[in-house]
């Protein structure tokens, strides 16, 4: 296997269960994280998340009952919750056409896209539910891309799916119909040595077809 700084930071990367509280993420790093997740790709171009940034150890407090008890929501040095964007992306709010718009193309070829998207996606729009599914898949891309980017810096993260959505929603008192929670990602410094890595074997899940 070839190895080089990405295949090094996927090896540093593990689920990080607690982190050590003394130790804080400098300014310029966690803005490097964010500005990862703010280069990541998006179906269209569409960028439908938001990324709240929250350090306010209050707030934290009153999270970790809502994420399963679960010690790394307080431990964290930054706590970023990962927003599905849910009206935005729809073509009635108009925003998916100034999207299209910022791109270097001929007028003609926006519209083309406009109309490919909106038929494309009419059932996905029908319902905010679709929309969340749809807009979520692609905040889990970012939110790949952040914690491996953060690895790369020496920063330890854990993807936390383990949370009450409508709860955390109501406490961030999130207007759902605008954006939803699709992932929380706490980043910090590891307390303990990172387990052993467990993975099926590369012949259990590549299948070559030929
Ligand atoms: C979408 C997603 C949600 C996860 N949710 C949690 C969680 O709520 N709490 C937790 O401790 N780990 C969570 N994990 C971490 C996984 O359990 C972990 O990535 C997996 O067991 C592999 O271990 P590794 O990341 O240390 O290599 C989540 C991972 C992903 C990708």
């Amino acid at each position: 296997m070839l190895a080089n700084d990405f295949t090094k930071a996927m090896e540093f990367r593990h689920a990080c269960k607690l982190f050590d509280e003394t130790k804080k993420i400098d300014t310029q790093t966690i803005k490097s994280i964010l500005e990862i997740g703010r280069l990541s790709p998006s179906s269209f171009g569409m960028e439908p998340w938001k990324f709240l940034l929250i350090t306010n150890q209050k707030l934290k407090e009153k999270l970790r009952p809502l994420c399963w008890n679960q010690l790394q929501i307080t431990s964290c040095s930054h706590l970023v919750i990962i927003l599905a964007a849910i009206e935005r992306v729809k073509p009635s709010s108009g925003i998916p056409q100034k999207m299209f718009a910022r791109r270097d193309l001929p007028q003609e070829k926006i519209d083309a896209y406009i109309k490919l998207y909106g038929e494309f996606l009419a059932d996905t729009f029908a319902s905010d539910e679709k929309t969340f599914a749809w807009t979520s898949k692609q905040c889990y891309i970012a939110a790949a891309n952040m914690m491996t980017g953060a690895a790369s810096f020496g920063v330890d993260s854990c993807a936390i799916e383990g949370f009450e959505k409508e709860k955390v929603e109501k406490l961030l008192e999130l207007n759902t119909k605008e954006y939803q929670v699709a992932l929380i990602l706490p980043f910090g410094y590891r307390v303990n040595p990172q387990p052993q890595k467990v993975r099926l074997d590369y012949d259990e899940i590549i299948e070559e077809i030929l």
